[in-house]
């Protein structure tokens, strides 16, 4: 497939994500399960092993729920990322918008939290988002990740949960973040990483790409990609590994033969959080 039928793919798929968040309905586009019947109104969604349980109660329970069940991540980068008041923050991907949201309360009113989106639906669910938390140091903007509408040496710090791995062109995306980022700016992000190989029917089956599991950079190839956009400071620690049960949840529905490719994949997917600096140095 083309890299631009990849990304209409990609963009119908968390189109159709962003709908059933608004209708009250979890999702579960990162990974590739179905949350049974027409998704339920739970909010953990335990049958998928990548998006489930990754916020707690305390974080959460002052987000609008639509945001909360909006979320398809596969970590929490607010968590681990380094913010602080008065900074200018940016997540990639930013869906229903729960990492901006929580971001924008650590940056509090003299800082800003940016979210950017490329799928209509998931902006229009991130502002009414925005609107129902009163957050007014947040503004989502319309946009691909591999060309980021934002001047250069703007950002302190660029989060994003489970994106990069769904862009085709990954090496163009990092460029950007490196660009968009102020000289010593963190890269703070958590997504699927791979430790190992994977088999190939994996890596060419767009239900798992969608699934944030085909299209992801192993570890080696996500450090040198980012010292390639001349990040330093790299650093990927896993935050979840996906075991057999999890494997064969994520590759569940894909048309692939779970049981004899479950093993293969099991302990080679994880969820981890990326971390790099510019520097200081840098325009
Ligand atoms: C797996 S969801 C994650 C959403 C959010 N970060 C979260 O944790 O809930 C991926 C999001 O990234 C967006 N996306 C995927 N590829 C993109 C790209 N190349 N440029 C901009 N947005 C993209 C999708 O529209 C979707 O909202």
């Amino acid at each position: 497939m083309s890299a631009q039928n990849t990304k209409t793919t990609v963009r119908e798929k968390y189109g159709e994500a962003a709908r059933r968040a608004a209708k009250g309905q979890k999702s579960s586009c990162c990974g590739t399960t179905a949350c049974g019947g027409d998704g339920g109104h739970e909010s953990g969604c335990g049958c998928d092993p990548i998006t489930s349980n990754l916020y707690p109660e305390s974080a959460t329970s002052t987000l609008p729920e639509q945001a909360v069940l909006a979320s398809l991540g596969c970590g929490n980068p607010t968590a681990l990322a380094e913010l602080h008041e008065g900074e200018v923050v940016l997540d990639l991907g930013s869906g229903g918008g729960i990492d901006v949201l929580l971001s924008a309360k650590r940056v509090g009113p003299a800082g800003k939290a940016y979210g950017l989106d490329m799928t209509d639906e998931m902006l229009a669910l991130a502002r009414e988002n925005q609107h129902k938390a009163g957050a007014e140091n947040v503004e989502f903007l319309k946009g691909e990740i591999e060309a980021i509408p934002l001047p250069d040496n703007s950002v302190d710090v660029v989060i994003s949960n489970c994106v990069i791995n769904l862009s085709t062109d990954k090496r163009q995306a990092l460029a950007e973040a490196f660009r968009v980022l102020k000289p010593g700016g963190r890269f703070a992000v958590s997504d699927v990483v791979i430790r190992g190989e994977l088999p190939p029917d994996v890596r060419s089956s767009m239900e798992l790409w969608v699934g944030c599991v085909a299209g992801a950079l192993t570890e080696g190839e996500y450090e040198d990609r980012l010292r390639e956009a001349g990040f330093l400071e790299i650093g990927i620690e896993p935050t979840r590994i996906y075991e057999l049960a999890d494997a064969a949840a994520f590759l569940d529905g894909t048309g692939l033969d779970t049981e004899s490719i479950a093993s293969e994949v099991a302990g080679r997917v994880m969820g981890a959080f990326v971390r790099a600096r510019k520097p200081l140095n840098q325009e």
